[in-house]
């Protein structure tokens, strides 16, 4: 140990509770180095007014989850920490896996998924990738923080089962990883915030969940700095103007010396953790803008594509959209990164593509603050075009606010429909960080392209889809409502203390699947331009709770292609109610046209179990299950059962049964 905590006084151990200034950690009189954090999941946010604010824009978390790809995640990880290690961050303030239970909150962006075991596995991956190059991360916020609007007074309201099968599930996921720190949320949770909350962070995170590092607060997160430490906070961020409150509670008796020491010797832990030899930079700044570019290619959605108009092959290409000039492709608040890179034309990137279609550039048709002169131009390019690409953009969104629709801005909508009267041939890709309600327009297009946030080079990933240079190979990691009266959420909350999580486990495609309601696009969906079979399916028992789960992915058309196959468990038969099906593993592979790829996925004891509110426990109950593959969570392709008979000591009781069986009822009606 380099620093003993018995080095320290008293008040340098409390001055260590509590940051200096925005980023950094106390020094405690040049005894120790000071731990200097950035954000964000996006790339490098460097506030620091003596350090330059530029860094590579990644694509959005939204984007990460969208390619269902652990190594674009453990990429983007590596390639944010080369600016970490280049800039002395020690702690990068990220990733953020919080789920999207709400398709209207602000920062569903910097979010993976409605699904944790998604969220978790990508997160896992991604902070591997920043772990390896000697950076920390921090896992955030924790928990139950799943929308903005008024997250610093908002009690989420969630009971034991689902906290701990959705909420808690992604956390608990990627602390695999073993990240550094974890970052509490803003909002009570069951009614006490979730700084002080003891049962929380100290119960379930450290206890349960055997975290061992700093938990840190979110930025001016702790209200009563005491409770924090009492309830094991490490770090208190930003800076506190004094320590007296803290000194008044050790003479109190409130905190005893050994709660302090235990929040300082976690974090003088830390400060030993990033004094480590590992910090190299790899990546050139070019890399770097490849390695953004590489993932938002992984990371487009193709929606819709009637007639096979995408790939475009030839013709006359109209490309409309002030969008396609600038870098616009993120959302605001912690997560925005300021980049240097200049995007260059959609329309020039497209024409250097070897295909027989002519792009022209209609890029002044502003699509926003449109002058009619401006909407002249954009039907004329429409009229005089075999097909018309339209590049639009969602209302701004970021943290601090939720969204008050999930539909396009007026004038977008008002655009396409313009647009789509002059011209039949019709595409429309779509910069959102979320869910849009595509109502009003979809039927009037021929093509859709989710394009998320896809970082910095969007327009180049945006190229080599639309010219069928790659096949688009994303999915979505988020179910698409018809719209956002449809969901469980809504757009309002109606109380304005609480939010009832009263839906229960049936979040995201659990809910859709559960009361089987419709949706635009389900969550797993995308489009490809090759055909897939999926065959063969073999379930090798290793034991009671452990599956091979072994298929076979024939690519029967003739582009080489990627596809994302995905496992969800069903159980058929249970006693408590539980979501028709629930992803459990995925895969993403590259076969060839032609070829045929067999896949072998591990499927363990977490696949079968839910949460026992009662036992307080995970339980796996006995009787049949189903395992089912598919393309989507809607498009199921192969369905295998098996039966669990686990010891009859092992199963709860009748009672226990019923005891669950009446939590949820409240929810289930
Ligand atoms: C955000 C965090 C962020 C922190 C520091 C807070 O407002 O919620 O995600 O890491 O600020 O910028």
């Amino acid at each position: 140990m380099k620093y003993d905590i018995n080095n320290l006084t008293l008040d340098e151990k409390l001055s260590l509770l509590m940051g200096v200034g925005f980023w950094r950690t106390n020094s405690c009189n040049g005894k120790l180095k000071q731990i200097f954090m950035a954000d964000g999941p996006l790339g490098l946010r460097m506030s620091d007014p003596e350090k330059s604010p530029n860094g590579t824009l990644m694509p959005g978390t939204v984007n990460l989850a969208n390619t269902w790809d652990k190594e674009m995640a453990y990429l983007c990880g590596k390639t944010i920490a080369d600016e970490c290690v280049e800039n002395d961050v020690d702690i990068l303030l990220a990733p953020g896996v919080n789920i999207k239970r709400s398709s209207v909150n602000g920062r569903n962006f910097e979010y993976y998924s409605e699904d944790p075991y998604l969220a978790g596995t990508l997160a896992c991956e991604f902070i591997n990738g920043v772990q390896d190059k000697g950076v920390g991360t921090s896992i955030k916020h924790f928990c139950a923080n799943n929308s903005e609007y008024d997250r610093f007074n908002v009690s989420s309201e969630v009971d034991d089962r689902t906290l701990h099968e959705i909420y808690l599930k992604a956390f608990n996921i990627a602390l695999k990883a073993k990240p550094w720190t974890v970052m509490c949320s803003y909002n009570l949770v069951n009614g006490v915030y979730a700084s002080e909350n003891k049962p929380l962070l100290k119960g379930i995170l450290r206890d349960e969940m055997g975290f061992d590092g700093v938990i840190i607060s979110d930025w001016e997160a702790t209200r009563n700095h005491p409770r924090a430490v009492k309830a094991t906070l490490d770090l208190t961020m930003p800076q506190v103007q004094t320590i007296e409150d803290l000194k008044k509670a050790v003479e109190t008796g409130y905190l005893t010396i050994d709660e302090i020491d235990f929040c300082v010797q976690n974090i003088l832990n830390l400060i030993e953790k990033t004094e480590n030899d590992k910090k190299k930079v790899e990546y050139t700044l070019e890399q770097r803008h490849a390695n953004s570019v590489k993932i938002g290619k992984e990371s487009i959605v193709l929606l819709k594509n009637e007639e096979q108009i995408l790939p475009i092959k030839k013709g006359k290409v109209a490309v409309i959209g002030d969008v396609t000039r600038r870098v616009v492709s993120t959302g605001t608040g912690s997560a925005n990164v300021n980049t240097l890179y200049k995007t260059r034309f959609l329309s020039d990137l497209l024409n250097e593509k070897k295909t027989e279609a002519e792009y022209f550039s209609c890029e002044n048709c502003a699509i926003y603050e449109k002058t009619v002169y401006d909407a002249k131009n954009e039907v004329e390019a429409a009229y005089d075009a075999d097909t018309v690409l339209m590049v639009v953009r969602n209302e701004v969104e970021g943290e601090a606010y939720n969204k008050t629709t999930i539909k396009l801005p007026l004038g977008v909508e008002e655009s396409i429909l313009n647009v789509s009267k002059y011209n039949k041939n019709v595409i429309v890709a779509v910069i959102s960080g979320g869910a849009v309600d595509m109502s009003a327009w979809i039927d009037k297009v021929k093509g859709v392209i989710f394009l998320g946030f896809a970082g910095e080079g969007y327009n180049e990933a945006l190229a080599s889809i639309v010219s069928g240079e790659i096949s688009p190979s994303g999915k979505l990691s988020e179910t698409f409502p018809l719209c956002i009266e449809d969901t469980y959420c809504g757009l309002y909350r109606s109380n304005p203390y609480y939010d009832m999580y009263s839906e229960g486990v049936f979040v995201g495609y659990r809910y859709f699947d559960q009361y089987e309601k419709d949706v635009l696009f389900p969550f797993g969906y995308g489009l490809s331009y090759a055909k897939f079979e999926y065959s063969d399916l073999q379930l090798e028992k290793i034991n009671e709770t452990e599956y091979n789960v072994s298929y076979t992915i024939t690519n029967t058309s003739d582009v080489d292609a990627k596809e994302i196959s995905q496992v969800y468990v069903r159980d058929v038969f249970a006693l408590v109610s539980r979501p028709p099906k629930e992803l459990k593993n995925y895969s993403k592979d590259f076969i060839k046209a032609g070829e045929s790829k067999k896949i072998t996925l591990k499927l363990d004891r977490s696949a079968f179990e839910y949460y026992s509110n009662n036992s307080k426990d995970w339980f796996v109950e006995n009787g049949k299950f189903e395992i089912l593959v598919g393309s989507s969570s809607r498009d199921i392709r192969l369905v295998g059962k098996i039966d669990v008979n686990l010891p009859e000591e092992t199963q709860v009781t009748q009672y226990h049964h019923r005891y669950d069986r009446m939590l949820l009822k409240r929810f289930d009606q």
